[in-house]
């Protein structure tokens, strides 16, 4: 009965396409570069990959079936799943709210500098503009009094007017042809990038792995980057795994999203890691990275003009895709645990993260008083949530689902109508039980004592 109330997914490819709009975004093009600039590079890759691919992914897996067995929010999914009124493990539902907000608060300010530069894009403000010329113009545009803030606002406005739609109306619709064509333009970034004369610098620093460089802290940077660029760890995909049919394959979902998103996300370095050692960019430049090597390796192309700006259209679109997941689960909470309207928990949960949102574009202003030494509160968010919730996010979702859930109702859900071979399933239990947990809390426990 409740799941034909249910708003849900069209087809297959609408999970996946939803579940990519929601991966793809500025966890790639943006956090992924500065983390990995920030962390030694090739080092970096290669830890990231190894947990994306053996972490990330089941994780993914889990988040559905806890989603799909429970057919509701993140919050009461597990009331239902114990069959109580309370259980502690909701827990995993409440945290994934706040990590929602939080997250939502700090993404959009990135969000909004996205539509900032499709409007310089548009009236072709890069042009003939020499690197300190691009660099200004992020500190000025990032520092400047109003205009972040207004785009932060209308990237918010623009979310809640999507979600009020609904699921399949409004997240399926604009993901579907829309994310080939940034992989596309991508692609031919890439190209550029590669002839530019840093581009055997910028691909040693980025595939080149100095194992001596794997701290604790590339170990945790690793694991959050790899979780927030899946969305995982948080409910997001319990959300959207609620909306997914009975007969559909979550496991093949779930696999071809982690390496569409594992591509983009190389795709990104290789556009972004050259060009930084051609143009005399330093890798561990941060959150000026993309913004100011993406505009130099435009000038330098033909028809960089277009490419540019159809390159900050797509990506306004990624991320919006993205935005549009962190409020859905808000919106899916609030609407069923408080019974009020998908409109009223839009505007409730647009305001709340607004509120937040200021504070973390502001503190990029130059003087603000939103510092705290080096960190601003744009960094505390971006910490709290990736470093801290979402790894403990991961690590009780797959402890309750390797643990908790009972391995029939677990087999039920991932077997697809007998469709999965027996050495796969069991394959992605042992890492569910065993593996994912073990190697979450050690790197959590890790880098909390260093
Ligand atoms: N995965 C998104 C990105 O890479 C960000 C995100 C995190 C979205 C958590 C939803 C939940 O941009």
């Amino acid at each position: 009965m409740a799941e034909q109330k249910r708003d849900g997914f069209s087809s297959k490819l609408g999970i996946i396409v939803a579940t990519a709009g929601s991966a793809l975004g500025l966890g790639n093009i943006y956090r992924f570069p500065c983390e990995a600039g920030t962390n030694g590079g090739g080092a970096f890759l290669i830890v990231y990959l190894g947990i994306a691919l053996l972490i990330g992914t089941p994780l993914m897996i889990s988040e559905f079936v806890i989603g799909r067995r429970a057919r509701s929010n993140p919050l009461s999914a597990f009331r239902r799943l114990e069959g109580k009124t309370s259980s502690i493990w909701s827990i995993i539902g409440y945290l994934g709210v706040v990590c929602a907000f939080l997250i939502l608060a700090f993404y959009t300010t990135v969000a909004g500098w996205t539509l900032g530069y499709l409007g310089k894009a548009a009236a072709n403000q890069f042009a003939g503009q020499n690197l300190a010329q691009i660099q200004q113009q992020f500190a000025d545009f990032t520092g400047h009094a109003w205009l972040p803030l207004f785009c932060q606002m209308v990237f918010l406005a623009l979310t809640a007017m999507v979600v009020m739609r609904g699921v399949k109306n409004g997240i399926e619709r604009y993901s579907k042809i829309l994310m080939p064509m940034l992989l596309l333009i991508m692609l031919v970034l890439c190209i550029k990038s590669l002839t530019l004369s840093g581009a055997g610098e910028g691909l040693r620093f980025f595939f080149w792995p100095d194992f001596s460089k794997i701290t604790g802290r590339v170990l945790i940077s690793a694991l959050g980057q790899s979780f927030f660029s899946l969305s995982v760890g948080m409910g997001a995909l319990i959300t959207y795994g609620s909306y997914i049919g009975r007969n559909d394959n979550m496991v093949s979902s779930a696999v071809g999203v982690t390496l569409a998103d594992t591509l983009v996300a190389v795709l990104a370095g290789v556009i972004i890691f050259p060009a930084a050692f051609t143009f005399g960019i330093r890798p561990e430049a941060g959150a000026s990275l993309a913004f100011t090597t993406l505009p130099m390796v435009f000038q330098q192309m033909a028809g960089g003009y277009i490419f540019c700006l159809l390159f900050f259209v797509l990506l306004v679109i990624a991320t919006l895709t993205s935005t549009i997941s962190l409020l859905e689960v808000i919106v899916a909470t609030l609407t069923e645990e408080l019974r009020i309207t998908r409109g009223r928990a839009a505007i409730v949960g647009t305001i709340g993260t607004a509120i937040i949102g200021v504070l973390a574009t502001l503190s990029f202003r130059p003087d603000s008083p939103l510092r705290l030494g080096n960190n601003t509160v744009f960094d505390l968010l971006d910490h709290l949530t990736a470093l801290y919730l979402m790894p403990l996010g991961g690590l009780l979702i797959v402890l309750f689902v390797g643990w908790r859930m009972g391995r029939t109702n677990v087999l039920d859900e991932l077997t697809n109508s007998d469709s999965l071979p027996l050495g796969l399933r069991r394959g992605i239990v042992f890492v569910v039980r065993y593996l994912a947990p073990v190697a979450i809390a050690i790197i959590f426990v890790s880098q909390l004592m260093e």
